[in-house]
């Protein structure tokens, strides 16, 4: 599969072991029934976040990436791990961008409790699956954003800043010491009808 943006599946796999603690720690406190996730790879922030939808009687989580099913890319690693931690039933794969799935999630009006943002890390990208996020959310959901790569220093900051500006959003549980990176980068919607 060929991104018109260009970018390739070349992507680190999965985050780091204090990553996925703060997640499970963010997870075990918002308690969500519905989530999202932007860039799946092999599979292990799906299944961090399948248990807990496992453990809050959830209905569904929803996993975005082009490259999943691609012979060339995944080749299915993903969905295969999901299945064998015993979550088939919950996880809906959607494989294609995050820029063309997201609005038709919007169109089919879709809401979820928590989405995790961590496809392609570029600002362009990650700003668009913030935007995307927050008509996506439910009140008091949460969005979580792995840091996008930039080349001009401060456009991370800017879009950070700005996001936990936003009247409706407030700063969502806090990560371990050290492992700013999903601490930093979790807000909760406050109040969805918010301009
Ligand atoms: C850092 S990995 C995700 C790791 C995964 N969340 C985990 O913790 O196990 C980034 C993923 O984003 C996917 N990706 C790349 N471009 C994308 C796009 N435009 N839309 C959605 N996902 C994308 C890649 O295929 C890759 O699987």
């Amino acid at each position: 599969m060929t991104d018109p943006g260009n970018c390739s599946v070349k992507a680190r796999e999965g985050m780091r072991s204090e990553e996925y603690a703060a997640l499970e720690r963010l997870l075990r406190d918002v308690r969500p029934k519905t989530t999202l996730e932007i860039g799946m790879a092999t599979g292990g922030s799906s299944i961090e976040i399948c248990k807990t939808l496992r453990d809050v009687g959830g209905e569904t989580h929803v996993a975005i990436d082009p490259y999943q099913s691609d012979p060339d890319g995944w080749n299915n690693q993903g969905i295969n791990n999901v299945k064998a931690a015993g979550f088939d039933g919950l996880l809906e794969p959607i494989a294609d961008f995050d820029y063309l799935a997201l609005p038709k999630l919007v169109e089919q009006g879709r809401r979820f409790d928590f989405v995790l943002i961590d496809g392609w890390h570029s600002f362009d990208y990650t700003l668009v699956d913030l935007f995307y996020a927050d008509l996506l959310l439910n009140v008091d959901g949460v969005v979580a954003c792995g840091a996008p790569r930039v080349s001009v220093p401060g456009d991370a900051q800017t879009l950070r800043s700005g996001f936990a500006a936003a009247e409706r959003y407030r700063q969502a549980a806090a990560g371990p010491a050290g492992s700013a990176r999903r601490a930093d980068t979790a807000w909760a919607c406050d109040d969805a009808t918010g301009a």
